[in-house]
């Protein structure tokens, strides 16, 4: 296993505080490039440009980071399209050390209709048993778009058990090449128009929706049947803006939206049929592969993911933290 590449400059600034100049240590306390000394693609597109997605070898999440450290990160995120990769984390890695990375991130949210880990609601462990017949989020979805304050960022980890490599992997779209490689006109028709999103939709009685049937298929993971945002509907920018970058991307799903706000039934659903199946064209998506001990962390306001289910044999299981984001912002026609 890689260890940690953090320079023992750094490490060694906390043991000889007083020995070296006040520059010398704002230059070595700024310094946040190893964190980005192991990245390479994890993807790369047909010209051979990096796709989406980077892999950061040697960053040991346990690690103390500093608020200019965690920047580093999230524009590393930014810069590979939201998705960044940390394989070889410690075997040893608790549950609480992964909250607490996240909590470096924003404030953790519990999910709001899946009952999470005792000890440590916040983290959500998604177990797929094997001959499962349904995968909880199969389809396609950023996650909780169902709430008024979105998800930012959600870090995965694998724990337990783990698939072989290539199978089950969690594949992504970006949002943000699927709104760009919109014509014009498309994107103008979308641009102020709003959908709902509904917890509902996957997760209440009767819906026959994946995310429920999946989490009934397995004693480990167990549904809050009362809990509020099951009947409460939320309106979403049909085109948001990434509140770090300002680019805009598509935030529907067919996992939790319902309808276009204001249109006819069968409006809405062409429309929405139209932009499901052109954000899973395969020029704006990517597949992570798992292996134990990896984490994987993605941005939910430039991308959309789903769980594949192309090998049910064995039993997987991750956990995962989600962070609080902000209201999603509608972007503007021709603006940011
Ligand atoms: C998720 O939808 O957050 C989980 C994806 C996966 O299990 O691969």
């Amino acid at each position: 296993m890689k260890t940690l590449l953090r320079p023992a400059t750094a490490i060694g600034r906390h043991r000889c505080r007083g020995l070296i100049s006040v520059a010398a240590q704002q230059r070595v306390e700024s310094d946040t490039s190893w964190l980005l000394a192991g990245r390479r693609p994890l993807d790369h597109r047909s010209d051979g440009l990096p796709g989406l997605g980077a892999i950061l070898e040697g960053v040991d999440l346990t690690t103390p980071f500093t608020p200019e450290e965690i920047e580093t990160l999230l524009q590393a995120s930014d810069d590979a399209g939201g998705i960044l990769v940390f394989p070889n984390q410690k075997p040893d890695m608790t549950i609480h050390e992964h909250m607490d990375f996240g909590r470096l991130l924003g404030e953790l949210e519990p999910h709001a209709v899946a009952v999470g880990v005792p000890g440590a609601q916040e983290v959500l462990e998604i177990v797929r048993e094997p001959k499962a017949g349904v995968v909880f989020g199969e389809d396609w979805h950023s996650d909780n778009s169902f709430m008024h304050k979105t998800c930012s960022y959600s870090i995965l980890r694998g724990t337990g058990v783990m698939p072989k490599r290539g199978a089950n992997d969690t594949m992504f779209s970006s949002t943000e090449a699927a709104y760009d490689a919109l014509s014009p006109l498309m994107k103008e028709r979308l641009h102020g128009l709003y959908a709902t999103h509904s917890a509902g939709k996957a997760y209440n009685a009767g819906s026959g929706t994946n995310s429920r049937a999946a989490m009934e298929a397995t004693s480990s993971m167990q549904l809050l049947d009362d809990a509020p945002i099951l009947k409460t509907d939320v309106a979403q920018p049909v085109v948001v803006s990434h509140p770090r970058t300002g680019r805009p991307s598509l935030f529907v799903s067919p996992t939790f939206t319902r309808g276009i706000v204001g249109m006819h039934g069968e409006e809405s659903d062409a429309l929405l049929r139209f932009l499901y199946d052109w954000i899973a064209r395969p020029e704006f998506c990517t597949r992570v592969s798992w292996e134990k001990h990896q984490i994987t962390m993605w941005d939910n306001r430039s991308l959309s993911h789903k769980g594949v289910a192309d090998d049910v044999t064995e039993k997987r299981v991750v956990q995962r933290v989600s962070i609080r984001g902000t209201e999603p912002i509608a972007a503007t026609f021709g603006g940011r």
